[in-house]
């Protein structure tokens, strides 16, 4: 039987104050599900975020899954760190790794999650051979690097691959998609199967944070 999972909204903090970080997540915890961190190394992406002190820091403020986002280009360097500060899942890209198993086995050994990302691009014949190994697939809706894209919908086949994908093989793997959700584009990412939606501008900028999470619920039906 096909168990459709609620939806889970995980909040970028790319977009939060990086001079009230604490607060700005403080005032979110109780309406969200994940936190999201994006990770970046100017490699990768042609920008930096943030690191493991940040990541460390906002630990001892929150008990918050945080869904950490690797835009690295040698993030397996850094998984035991990573866990040590905090981190409870981490997300690696296909672009990186064509073969993520070693990494995976990296991520699992050290205790953290796993999540493998495909971006707009990439086809999703590069991540089908690995679906099984990972706890959550992460869709890009915007090419990685920078908050505030806009949804690239053309995307969402590759979320109905991937959703039909776990499906037929009976497995429980989250479907994240990530970029450019707001409460226009997060009801064509929730029916072509995605189960956790990263927000980051939207809810972070938005004048009301908590409002604008619960507007996504509302968006969505739920
Ligand atoms: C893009 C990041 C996203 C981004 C989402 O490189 O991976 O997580 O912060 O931000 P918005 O919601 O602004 O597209
Ligand atoms: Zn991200």
């Amino acid at each position: 039987m096909l168990v459709i999972k609620p939806a889970r909204i995980a909040p970028s903090i790319l977009a939060a104050d990086f001079a009230h970080l604490g607060d700005d997540v403080a005032r979110v915890a109780r309406h969200i599900d994940f936190l999201h961190v994006d990770v970046m190394d100017g490699h990768f992406v042609p920008n930096i975020s943030l690191g493991m002190p940040v990541i460390e820091s906002l630990r001892a403020v929150t008990d918050l899954k945080f869904d950490c986002h690797l835009m690295t280009l040698n993030p397996d360097a850094y998984l035991e760190d990573l866990k040590t500060a905090g981190g409870d899942l981490a997300t690696v890209h296909v672009e990186v790794f064509p073969d993520p198993t070693g990494v995976a086995a990296i991520a699992r050994e050290f205790g953290l999650e796993f999540g493998l990302a495909i971006n707009p691009p990439t086809p999703f014949e590069a991540i089908e051979p690995f679906i099984e190994i990972a706890d959550m697939v992460v869709v890009m809706a915007v090419h990685p690097g920078f908050g505030g894209q806009g949804f690239i919908d053309t995307v969402l086949p590759k979320i109905e691959r991937v959703r039909k994908f776990i499906d037929s093989a009976g497995l429980s793997t989250d479907i994240e998609v990530d970029g450019g959700i707001d409460d226009t584009t997060i009801r064509s990412a929730r029916d072509a199967g995605a189960d956790v939606f990263v927000a980051g501008t939207s809810v972070f900028r938005a004048p009301d944070p908590v409002a604008a999470v619960q507007g996504l619920r509302t968006a969505i039906g739920e």
